[in-house]
Formats: C-alpha cells, sequence, structure tokens
C-alpha cells in the first residue's frame, strides 16, 4: 500500500514550544507543577505528564485554591483575570501562550480600550476563544452562518473582527462577508495561524488522490476535527484515530494508497507508529 504522510502532520511550533516548556519545569526538578487546563488537547501527552508530577488544574476555583507552585499557561492563552490570580496569590508563572494567540489578546486589549467591539469569530466553548473574550471589554463570539446573519450591535461603535487561531479559512471569508453587509464600521483581521492553513489545504491535496485518509489526533481536538471534515469532503473512506489501537485495519486492506495527517497536538511518536503499520 502507498503510504502519503503530510509533512505537517502533528506539533506545530505553539504546541511543541508549551510542552517543551513544560518539560523543562519537570527537568529542572521544579516542585508542585500545575498546567492552568491540559497542556495540549492530547490524553497521551497529558498522563505522561501528570506521571511525573504536573497537575492539571481545569477550573478558576482550582486555581485559586493554590498558594505554592508554579503555574504553566498553555498554548490556547487565558484571559486577564487568570495572570492576576496567579499574582494575587503569588504564584510563578510560565506563560506558553502561542506568541500567535498573544498577538490577539493584544489586539483584542487595543481594539477595546478604544472603545471597539471585538468580534470573535470561533468557537465559544474553544478555551482560545474564551482567553480572547477575557481581554475584551465587550465582545461577540460568531461561529456559525445563522448566528452572523442574526449579529445586531445595539451601540455605534466600531466592530474589530479577529479569528480563533484554528478556525477553518473559507468559513471565516464566508462570516466575515454575511457581517460586512451589515452597515457597521468594520475591520477584519485575519488572526487564522498559518500553521492550520497549510495543514489544512495538504490535507486536502492528499485526501484528493489517495484511496483512504487517515486523521491522528485527540477527541477533544477541534483542529482535528476540522481536518477530518476537510478529509471527509475529498475522500469517503476518512477515519478519525487517537492512537494506532483505533485504526480498522480489515478497511483498509482493501486500499491501494492512503494518506496520513495529524492534528497539531498529536505526538510524532504516534504518527510515526500508524506510518509503520500501514506500510507493513
Ligand atoms: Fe500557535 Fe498556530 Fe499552533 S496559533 S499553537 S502555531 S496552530
Amino acid at each position: 500500500m502507498e503510504v502519503k504522510l503530510a509533512k505537517t502532520a502533528g506539533f506545530c511550533f505553539g504546541v511543541e514550544r508549551a510542552v517543551n516548556k513544560v518539560y523543562k519545569q519537570v527537568e529542572k526538578g521544579v516542585k508542585h507543577i500545575y498546567t492552568y487546563g491540559p497542556i495540549i488537547h492530547n490524553e497521551e501527552v497529558v498522563r505522561d505528564l501528570e506521571a511525573q508530577g504536573v497537575q492539571v488544574l481545569n477550573t478558576v476555583e482550582e486555581l485559586q485554591a493554590i498558594t505554592e507552585g508554579t503555574i504553566i499557561i498553555r498554548s490556547h492563552g487565558v484571559g486577564k483575570r487568570i495572570y492576576e490570580i496567579i499574582e494575587e496569590n503569588g504564584l510563578e508563572k510560565v506563560d506558553a501562550t502561542c506568541p500567535f494567540v498573544l498577538k490577539i489578546h493584544k489586539i483584542a486589549e487595543k481594539e477595546s480600550k478604544a472603545g471597539n467591539h471585538v468580534l470573535i469569530i470561533g468557537n465559544s466553548k474553544h478555551p482560545e476563544v474564551a482567553g480572547i473574550k477575557g481581554w475584551c471589554a465587550e465582545s461577540t463570539i460568531i461561529e456559525t452562518k445563522e448566528q452572523a446573519k442574526k449579529f445586531i450591535l445595539k451601540n455605534d461603535r466600531k466592530i474589530c473582527i479577529v479569528s480563533q487561531t484554528t478556525f477553518n479559512y473559507n468559513k471565516f471569508q464566508e462570516l466575515v462577508e454575511i457581517i460586512s453587509k451589515k452597515r457597521y464600521d468594520i475591520s477584519v483581521l485575519n488572526t487564522i495561524c498559518n500553521a492550520t492553513e497549510v495543514r489544512q489545504s495538504e490535507a486536502r491535496t492528499i485526501a484528493k488522490t489517495v484511496d483512504a485518509m487517515i486523521v491522528v489526533g485527540g477527541k477533544t481536538s477541534s483542529n482535528t476535527q476540522k481536518l477530518f471534515e476537510i478529509c471527509k469532503e475529498e475522500c469517503e473512506n476518512t477515519y478519525y484515530i487517537q492512537t494506532l489501537n483505533d485504526l480498522d485495519f480489515y478497511s483498509l486492506q482493501s486500499m491501494n494508497s492512503v494518506g496520513i495527517t495529524a492534528g497539531a497536538s498529536t505526538p510524532n511518536n504516534i504518527i510515526e507508529e500508524v506510518q509503520k503499520e500501514c506500510q507493513n
């Protein structure tokens, strides 16, 4: 079977940087290390870190209860309030927010200070979006066409549109187009991360040419879910797996070619395992 592995499969720059920062703290022998939320959307990596003493804090309340130790802020970033709590409680901070996300925080803060409304195109349940919202004085989150159509701003503020870094580019454009038709004073900043765009278009290109496509990534990883959607559009036999164990070899047996891609939070060793197994 011919195996086409996407060059952009796996950790992006921001995730690799964040994970390395956590391991660095472990290596230094730092006591009481916490990550605010799982460091990445990958259960394997989180479990490995937990085994080495890195605890995950899931809520603001849990964070507030911590009186000593180091808090690592993950690549998705957090709102301003979380930085304040860390400081108020006298905790150490390692900021692993991806620089591309930090850029959005800065935009959100600046636009808010200028009295503008920030419109975030993204998934309201995603922590990155919650983090961006946490830097806005006034904001709206829009994810669907229906929400875009219904959007009304009740005051006469200017609107600044930003995007969740992992949002689908075409969908972003579609939503911006709907909002642009309303007569608001709008500025649009495409803050979609290039890593996502490149990974998505490579996945689409490969999916068009293979009999089956395998998308590797955590269940809760939104960028992996998007990759799956894109590949499924081009290749009916697209499989979403978390690890090699989920792979249905029986279905692949009759295929002549298979493509492999993986979300931004999928470790290399898992991708390699899948690749090797397909080549056998
Ligand atoms: Fe950063 Fe882009 Fe990755 S925003 S965390 S490099 S997907």
